[in-house]
């Protein structure tokens, strides 16, 4: 297996101008293949309530759930660096409900670190949760479980939301907080924030001068219930594969082609012809 990659691992990459590689992946098949094509880091985002379960937006994530998806990336992928993401209400409760929702990521899940969608009144919660030995990636930018309240998606272009940006981020780390995410800020205020911090600074839409970059898979694999913004990329086109493979099964069932011998178990001849004695002598009852 290759070596675990840790916070260490990251901040060397930033050093060493590596680039970070970071995907969102909410199961354990596809944790593997993440893990075998080299991605650096997963983050199970709360995402999956639209990409896995369907619903408009993010808010639906229960902790339960992401608790038990992380838990399985984790058995797919044990090497990368696993951060969960800290479902709605589950951490702007009150800070003690905040410790011990993100002490179950780490504890039931085995992430590395935890994300939360943040600003500068969530300092106090950042704080608490690097004082009780729990790893934050804070989240600033746009910011999907405040959606409702943003009267913008791309964050930084007028002068003060850029300097409330930067501030916001120094306040994080100087509260504890282990690596940023930015999403959708403009890609030279990201790249001002991240050259003042040794600690990893990763862009979700936020221009390529970050240390590295996150996009959700689904938006990347070309699979349904991608919301597939201006900064994403496809790389691939599942969707079409798998309705391509799916048609092919449902045409073989309804043309009884499928299965077929190579695909079905057998008898040996002598026991086809016991079986057939059997068969004659049985009279159903
Ligand atoms: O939930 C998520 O997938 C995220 C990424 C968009 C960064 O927060």
């Amino acid at each position: 297996m290759a070596d675990k990659i840790t916070l260490s691992t990251l901040k060397r990459y930033k050093k060493e101008h590596r680039k970070i590689t970071m995907l969102t992946c909410y199961d354990y098949s596809t944790a593997v293949l993440l893990g075998q094509a080299g991605v650096d880091s997963i983050l199970v985002g709360d995402s999956l309530a639209q990409v896995v379960l369907g619903h408009e937006t993010t808010l639906p994530a229960s902790m339960d759930i992401m608790i038990e998806l992380t838990a399985a990336v984790h058995r797919g992928a044990p090497e990368v660096y696993l951060i969960g993401d800290m479902p709605f209400l589950s951490y702007q409760v009150c800070p003690e409900n905040a410790i011990i929702n993100a002490g179950r990521f780490l504890s039931e899940a085995g992430c590395d670190a935890v994300k939360l969608e943040v600003d500068h009144r969530h300092l106090s919660i950042i704080e608490r949760l690097s004082t009780a030995g729990i790893p934050v990636v804070a989240h600033l930018g746009y910011r999907p479980q405040w959606a409702s309240q943003e009267d913008k998606v791309v964050q930084t272009r007028s002068l003060d939301r850029a300097c409330q940006l930067i501030q916001d981020g120094l306040d994080m780390l100087q509260a504890g907080a282990s690596a940023i995410l930015l999403e959708c800020v403009t890609s030279h205020v990201a790249q001002a924030l991240t050259e003042k911090t040794d600690q990893p600074v990763i862009s979700c839409g936020s221009g390529p001068y970050c240390d590295g970059q996150v996009l959700v898979l689904h938006e990347v694999l070309g699979m349904p219930g991608a919301c597939h913004p201006k900064f994403c990329k496809q790389y691939a086109d599942l969707s079409e594969q798998i309705r391509s493979a799916v048609g092919i099964y449902v045409d073989e069932v309804q043309k009884n082609s499928f299965p077929d011998r190579e695909h079905s178990y057998h008898m040996n001849v002598e026991q086809q012809e016991q079986f057939k004695q059997w068969l004659k002598t049985f009279d159903g009852t």
